[in-house]
């Protein structure tokens, strides 16, 4: 039996991600796909890799009742029309902010306030290498931001290990492709203005730093950069132990605690031309590639992580997630490999 899915957004960037892993799933089947500027035109017409989906856009103030609605809309939406989302789905699974942390104090803090704050203690945060026995069974859940999940990811075996335990200096610089912004995501995003850039466009208080300091309840220096990619976050993380570190501890740390992932693959070193995690060899995927290189003279662990912003950033994140949330094997419709060579993602 198949589960039946909306998608609210469809006609954006990660909507249209999330409509090609759907129409690839062997659970969920997408029934709806919302776009108020479309609606009645095909999917098709503005996702061209999906011309073969017969499906066209309906407004989504006409909700069909489903079993997943994915909210993959602008920050705000979710929170202004979550009643008539959770009416319409039993799982309502959010791409947006708009769920992910946990006090309306920290909406107050990091965000614009909040509409519903009753329901921060009841969604879920979903980045599953984290946190996934929180998600069978979740109704309102919320994906992790791309440059925390990058983030979050490399950083994880750190504290996983023992090796950090949250009062180090801790120095992050993300890397983003325009994609990032969305279809909407006006003269920053355009092709002539990204072109060739590496633009520091929030070099502190970046939004995502909320999440990452929830992860691990502690502070870092978060800056971020608008570079020339279309796809891909690439984040390096600058960290300053106060003990010593071998490079054994590290591949002990990072082999513990993603030995077993299916979607987190281990690159520091080696040989070839990619010996650290590359955005370019996930894209498409909701793989994360992270890794990591010791700098014993200044005393400093450089950490590196890669994931397609889009995918493991959101839809792929999404996904992987509902699958946990109704018992599904985990790489339901998630479990293939990026293209190489290929040109800028
Ligand atoms: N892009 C990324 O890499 C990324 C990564 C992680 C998380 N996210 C989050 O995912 C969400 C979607 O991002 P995106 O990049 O896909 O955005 P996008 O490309 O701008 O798409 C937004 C979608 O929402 C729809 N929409 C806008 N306002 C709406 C409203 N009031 N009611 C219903 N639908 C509305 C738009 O279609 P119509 O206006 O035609 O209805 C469009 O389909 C955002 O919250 C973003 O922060 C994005």
């Amino acid at each position: 039996m198949s589960y039946t899915t909306s998608v609210v957004g469809a006609s954006g960037f990660t909507g249209g991600e999330l409509l090609r892993l759907l129409a690839g799933h062997p659970e969920f089947e997408v029934t709806q796909a919302t776009s108020r500027e479309y609606a009645n035109r095909t999917v098709g017409s503005v996702h061209p890799n999906l011309r073969d989906l017969d499906l066209r856009f309906s407004e989504p103030a006409d909700l069909d009742g489903v079993d997943v609605l994915f909210a993959a809309t602008p920050h705000g939406v979710s929170m202004e029309h979550i009643d008539a989302f959770r009416e319409a789905a039993d799982t309502v699974v959010d791409l947006s902010a708009d769920f992910r942390l946990s006090s309306e104090a920290e909406y107050d803090e990091w965000y614009d306030g909040h509409s519903q704050p009753e329901l921060l203690d009841e969604s879920v945060y979903a980045l599953p290498e984290r946190n996934r026995e929180e998600l069978p069974g979740a109704s309102l859940i919320a994906a992790g931001g791309c440059n925390a999940t990058a983030t979050i990811l490399g950083l994880a075996p750190l504290f996983d290990g023992g090796i950090l335990d949250g009062d180090e200096r801790i120095v992050v610089d993300v890397k983003v492709g325009s994609s990032e912004g969305g279809a909407g995501g006006g003269a920053a995003s355009s092709h002539p203005e990204r072109s060739g850039v590496v633009r520091p466009y929030a070099p502190t208080g970046h939004r995502h730093e909320a999440e990452i300091e929830a992860e691990f309840g502690c502070e870092t220096a978060f800056s971020a950069h608008a570079v020339d990619m279309v796809r891909g976050a690439s984040a390096t993380c600058h960290v300053f132990p106060d003990e010593p570190v071998t490079s054994g501890d590290l591949w002990g740390a990072f082999r513990e605690t993603y030995d077993d992932e299916p979607f987190v693959r281990l690159v520091a070193g080696g040989s070839g031309v990619y010996r650290y995690p590359e955005p370019k060899a996930v894209a498409g995927t909701n793989h994360a590639e992270v890794g990591f290189e010791l700098d014993p003279g200044n005393e400093r662990i450089v950490v590196f992580s890669a994931i397609d912003n889009m995918m493991k950033g959101s839809a792929g994140q999404a996904v992987h997630a509902a699958n946990i949330a109704h018992g599904f094997e985990e790489t339901a419709g998630l479990d293939f490999q990026g293209l190489h060579p290929v040109g800028a993602p």
